[in-house]
């Protein structure tokens, strides 16, 4: 009989909130994640969530933001919005430990 480990529970929600105003380049910022941020911070409370909402600058992933991370080591939610949150959110009310997090929307969003 083989033993399965629980995938460790989910303490924060990172944000990406950077802005690079001076090269031109995409930013999670310049796609409203500060707004986002605003929005999860109050569903958190809402929600009773204990979880902790982090600003936090630059994934890496500055093309397909707003990007929004799970942690620690949880995947990354790319071209996030508040559709896709709120579901994410949703989700971390029944288990905190989501295996498969929203399979359409990782990765796979239509670039706006
Ligand atoms: S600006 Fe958000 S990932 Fe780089």
């Amino acid at each position: 009989m083989s033993q399965q480990t629980k995938p460790a529970a989910f303490q924060h929600i990172m944000v990406c909130i950077n802005s690079r105003p001076a090269s031109g380049q995409p930013s999670c910022a310049r796609r409203g994640s500060e707004a986002l941020a605003e929005h999860i911070e109050a569903q958190i409370q809402a929600l009773d969530l204990d979880l902790t909402l982090q600003r936090t600058i630059c994934f890496g992933h500055c093309q397909e933001g707003p990007t929004v991370r799970l942690a620690p080591g949880g995947p990354f939610l790319q071209f996030a919005d508040v559709p896709t949150v709120d579901a994410l959110l949703a989700q971390l009310v029944t288990d905190k430990r989501i295996a498969n997090l929203l399979p359409g929307a990782l990765k796979s969003r239509e670039k706006k």
